[in-house]
């Protein structure tokens, strides 16, 4: 029996790719394995966005690479694989092959090649690939990921994803629909699914818009819970914004890049919105869908970006309240549009606008989450926590708790009252244990 592992880096599009790869590689017999010691194929799925993930890859490399015994296959995947392709064979002599997001069909063939002694990159384009007869191999099958469109066809300035990914395509609705319907009948226990896409909500098959898809998948039998990631502010048409109010399984919680809070940056980022705009964009899904929880990416320090800039941020953040933020410096891309801006700003001045940023970001989730101790929610209970041998759980708006209770649990909804927060995390009290009539009449 021949074993894979696969170490995945970056977006939920990657974990969903690596799940898509242990689909191509278990036709031909592999299974999956955690440990890399007992791997005979070694891959890393890897992120291109900012630097610092390129170069924890790299260090990564020279640690996996104490697992490669003869005859094992050391490969490179996804955006970094297909940004730097033959590159890497240059610069790291124990990686075998390198394939891009659309070469994966391909990795069957590059394996034999490596064994046979053939060091190579694939990382040419292959047209628009849907991967739509492989079936995924997942992780979870509690929540489970299903990609819906692949590429992009914005033009943000700092993003390398279009070069790395390609063009936007999305999957036909019916095909979505019953991946959908498998998962939730196949007795794996799927009750949550987040659909996938660089820009979700601008999913268009030819025929169905967004809002059709959300409509369709939340009817399937089984779904409880619908989430969707990452969107982009400008593509909550109303009939996206209708379709998430009127369909129960869409969860409230929605993750809405922002990327700066300044109009002119925006400009230069070229995003399709500005301040006002984003804001109103906040406002239609607040008044919609009441009790949204909002999280958000942004940037900081992207060329030309001024104090008054940077404070404009500060005070959307201030304004928006996000239940949580991703934040992150600019890091300049080969190939981007914003290479070409003048006007760097100074890597102390990144880390002092960040710190400031994660400081107002914490204060205000720490604020609100403090005012939900003693609230009661529904939790969909995911896996053992980390640590400390309680269960972790989320609710429908994506804050995470965890709880005392038994690993049949797993897979289950329960409701629980909020006992405590770190600031980011609660610790939950499953009312089972005080109310168990009432919780069975809920049930
Ligand atoms: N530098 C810093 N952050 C970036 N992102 C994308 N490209 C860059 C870059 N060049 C961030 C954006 C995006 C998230 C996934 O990564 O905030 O939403």
């Amino acid at each position: 029996m021949r074993r894979v592992y696969i170490e995945t880096y970056g977006c939920q599009m990657n974990v969903s790719d690596s799940e898509l790869m242990f689909g191509v590689l278990g036709r031909e017999g592999y299974v999956r394995t955690e440990d890399p010691a007992e791997a005979d194929v070694l891959l890393v799925n890897t992120c291109a966005v900012r630097d610092h993930a390129e170069q924890r890859v790299l260090g990564r490399m020279g640690e996996l690479k104490r697992y490669k015994r003869p005859g094992d296959v050391l490969g490179v995947v996804g955006c970094m694989a297909q940004r730097l392709g033959p590159k890497l064979l240059e610069r790291v002599p124990q990686v075998d092959l390198v394939i891009g997001p659309d070469g994966y069909r391909g990795l069957p063939e590059l394996i034999a090649q490596a064994r046979a002694g053939e060091r190579a990159a694939d990382v040419a384009f292959k047209g628009w690939e849907h991967y739509e007869d492989v079936p995924p191999v997942r992780g979870n099958m509690v929540s489970a990921f299903v990609t819906v469109q692949r590429g992009c066809d914005y033009r943000c300035t700092f993003c390398i994803v279009p070069m790395t990914r390609g063009p936007e395509r999305s999957r036909k609705l019916a095909d979505v629909v019953h991946e959908v319907a498998r998962l939730a009948a196949n007795g794996g226990g799927t009750t949550e699914v987040t659909l996938l896409g660089q820009t979700v909500n601008s999913y268009h098959d030819g025929e169905h818009d967004f809002a059709d898809l959300l409509r369709t998948v939340g009817a399937v039998e089984g779904i409880r819970r619908l989430r969707f990631t990452s969107p982009y502010p400008t593509d909550f048409t109303p009939r996206v914004v209708a379709a998430m109010a009127e369909t129960p399984a869409v969860c409230e919680h929605v993750h809405l890049p922002l990327q700066s809070g300044s109009s002119r940056t925006l400009k230069r980022m070229l995003r399709r919105y500005d301040r006002d705009r984003y804001l109103a964009v906040v406002a239609a899904l607040r008044a919609a869908v009441p009790g949204t929880s909002l999280s958000t990416d942004i940037i900081v320090g992207f060329p030309g970006e001024t104090e008054d800039e940077f404070q404009e941020t500060l005070s959307l953040v201030e304004q928006v309240q996000f239940d949580d933020a991703y934040t992150f410096k600019y890091s300049v891309r080969d190939g981007t549009p914003a290479v070409r801006i003048k006007d760097h700003v100074a890597e102390e001045i990144k880390t002092e606008r960040i710190g400031r940023l994660i400081a107002l970001v914490r204060r205000i989730a720490k604020q609100k989450n403090i005012g939900l101790i003693g609230t009661t929610h529904e939790i969909l209970v995911e896996g053992p926590a980390k640590r400390g041998g309680l269960l972790q759980a989320r609710t429908r708006t994506n804050k995470i708790a965890l709880l005392d209770g038994p690993a049949e649990w797993i897979g289950t909804y329960r409701r629980v009252r909020f006992t405590g927060t770190t600031g980011s995390t609660f610790t939950a009290w499953p009312l089972e244990k005080e109310y168990p009539e009432l919780v069975a009449a809920w049930q």
